[in-house]
């Protein structure tokens, strides 16, 4: 399974879309979480969502066992899913102006923009998905200057280029 990661607003549902035309079945794990209940809490000042990693890491290992390779899966929480299930991990990152910009137009608030765009000068999710997954399987894509189609071909390439999927 494929896995793209990355700060909010770097374009991980949007990309993933994107591939949905190349037949794989893409899981948002947003909509996953929400829809199956699997979390343990609301958070009202974050406004967001706390996950049940336990809980999403069972319903993934049944989404995995149903379909193992031509699975997708993005999201938050997506760098620390389990090694052995992953393939190819894509860690989106974007620089901190052009990031901001993107976050002011999803109507993000102002201290979630901040967090974000703090949580990507510190390379947060890269770092853990290396830490996760290893060199080998994570290819980190800068979406600054490229357009949703632009990204999603580059992942398209690295898939084939490995022969996965
Ligand atoms: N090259 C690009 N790649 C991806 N998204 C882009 C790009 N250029 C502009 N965008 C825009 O960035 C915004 C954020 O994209 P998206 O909602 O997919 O991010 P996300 O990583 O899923 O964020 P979140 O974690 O909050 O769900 C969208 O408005 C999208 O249209
Ligand atoms: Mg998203």
């Amino acid at each position: 399974m494929i896995v793209i990661c990355g700060t909010p607003g770097t374009g991980k549902t949007e990309v993933a879309k994107r591939l949905q035309k190349f037949t794989f079945k893409v899981i948002h794990l947003s909509d996953l979480v929400i829809r199956e209940k699997l979390y343990l809490k609301y958070d009202e000042e974050r406004s967001s969502y706390v996950i049940d990693l336990d809980k999403l890491i069972k319903r993934i290992t049944e989404l995995y066992n149903q379909n193992p390779v031509k699975l997708v899966i993005e999201g938050v929480s997506a760098e620390t899913l389990p090694n052995h299930m992953v393939d190819l991990c894509f860690v989106l990152i974007c620089e901190p102006g052009e990031l901001e910009k993107r976050l002011r137009k999803k109507g993000y608030p102002p201290s979630k923009i901040a967090e974000n765009l703090e949580a990507e000068r510190l390379n947060l999710i890269w770092g853990e998905a290396l830490d996760n997954y290893g060199p080998d399987k994570v290819v980190v894509i800068d979406t600054t200057r490229l357009t949703i189609d632009e990204t999603a071909q580059k992942i398209i390439k690295e898939i084939r280029k490995r022969k996965i999927g």
